[in-house]
């Protein structure tokens, strides 16, 4: 039976990346024996400027009778001064709640092809390989009450609620020890439980649900020591999982440990598997329309949307090795350009990846 996948091309370098990912896609249909039905949909500024919401019934209706969604990017300069439910983040945080994609997988794997691209030591990165679980559905990102008030003395007050429930937490917490044991069973959970209730009880929940985890290492660690160590000591950590603020900033963090951020997928799942796939580099406004945007990372995605949704590991191992023989062959988007290289564009470089899916 054929699988219903959503793309959103979305703002800024997002349709030009997407492209190329489509490009993968239709070579799998094609030659690979894929059996996929591709659907298109506006969402972020681009939907707001066709329909006046970046989040579009319609797009959510296709959404939810997809079996995956592929999402480029979304955001930009032109939209900043629209009020905050207008903004094309909104459309992505209304996919993510709406569709229930609480688990977010972002992989932190250093190319040894892409070595030199990193701003740490090679010795301190060589090698790495991490799985960042952010928890994408809760926490201060959707807790109430939010917004601004007035004071008794005139003066403007901004508000955020951090808010976790147990059942959020466990959740989660069986996602990490999951992928744990598919890899060198190890968790670390990472909060500020020596001064957030919220993430007090975080650490409680995701003890006890270690107990049902013996053969996987649990640790927890505070997440200003957690960022120090990512920058200090990363290979220290296999699998990190944290709530939704501290795993947004943590994963850019990790991201640049590899040195390019526009080399990472992301997934973001909901308890059935069903999800919605991204890179996780943003819209890049400045260099969108300009054929030089890299577009590894979404087709990296399409490689996880393989994987987790479609649950087709040969197609999906098929495609990462196209990307790393292109990286072999030293073609290079100027993001991850280095001496000796041959700098090349968007569309160059996806080419080059569906033609190393057919060696
Ligand atoms: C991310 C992004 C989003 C987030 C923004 C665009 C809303 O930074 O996916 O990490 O904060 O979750
Ligand atoms: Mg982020």
């Amino acid at each position: 039976m054929s699988k219903k996948i959503l793309i959103l091309a979305g703002d800024g370098i997002g349709p030009e990346i997407v492209a190329e990912a489509v490009k993968v896609l239709a070579a799998l249909q094609q030659r690979h024996g894929l059996k996929i039905e591709l659907e298109h949909a506006l969402v972020g500024g681009a939907a707001y400027d066709a329909f006046g919401s970046p989040l579009p019934q319609q797009t959510m209706q296709l959404a939810r009778a997809a079996d995956a969604i592929l999402l480029g990017a979304v955001g930009g300069t032109k939209w900043e001064s629209l009020d905050i439910a207008l903004r094309p983040e909104k459309g992505l945080l209304g996919l993510r709640a709406g569709l229930q994609l609480f688990a977010n997988l972002r992989p932190a794997i250093l190319y040894p092809q892409l070595a030199s691209a990193s701003t740490l030591r090679p010795e301190v990165v060589a090698g790495l390989d991490i799985m960042i679980i952010r928890e994408l559905t809760g926490d201060i990102y959707f807790g109430q009450p939010r917004g601004v008030r007035r004071l008794d003395n005139g003066e403007r007050q901004g508000f955020n609620t951090m808010v976790y429930a147990e059942s959020e937490i466990e959740r989660i917490a069986r996602v990490a020890f999951e992928t744990a044991l598919k890899r060198n069973r190890r968790v670390c959970s990472v909060d500020k439980a020596n001064v957030l209730e919220a993430t007090e009880l975080w650490r409680e929940v995701v003890t006890r649900v270690g107990k049902d985890y013996p053969q996987v290492q649990l640790s927890h660690m505070y997440v200003d020591n957690a960022a120090m160590q990512l920058v200090r000591a990363p290979k220290q950590f296999d699998v990190m999982v944290t709530g939704n603020m501290f795993g947004d900033i943590l994963s850019d963090c990790a991201a640049m440990l590899t040195g390019s951020i526009g080399m990472l997928p992301s997934a973001a799942l909901d308890v059935h598997g069903k999800g919605m796939y991204e890179p996780i580099h943003g819209s890049a406004p400045d260099i969108a329309g300009k054929g030089v945007a890299n577009p590894l990372a979404t087709i990296l995605s399409v490689a996880m949307l393989l994987r987790y949704s479609l649950h087709n590991e040969v197609l999906a191992l098929r495609v990462e090795q196209a990307v790393q023989r292109v990286l072999d062959q030293g073609l290079r988007t100027p993001d991850i350009y280095a001496e000796g290289c041959r700098k090349v564009g968007t569309r160059e470089i996806g080419d080059a990846v569906v033609a190393a899916l057919s060696v």
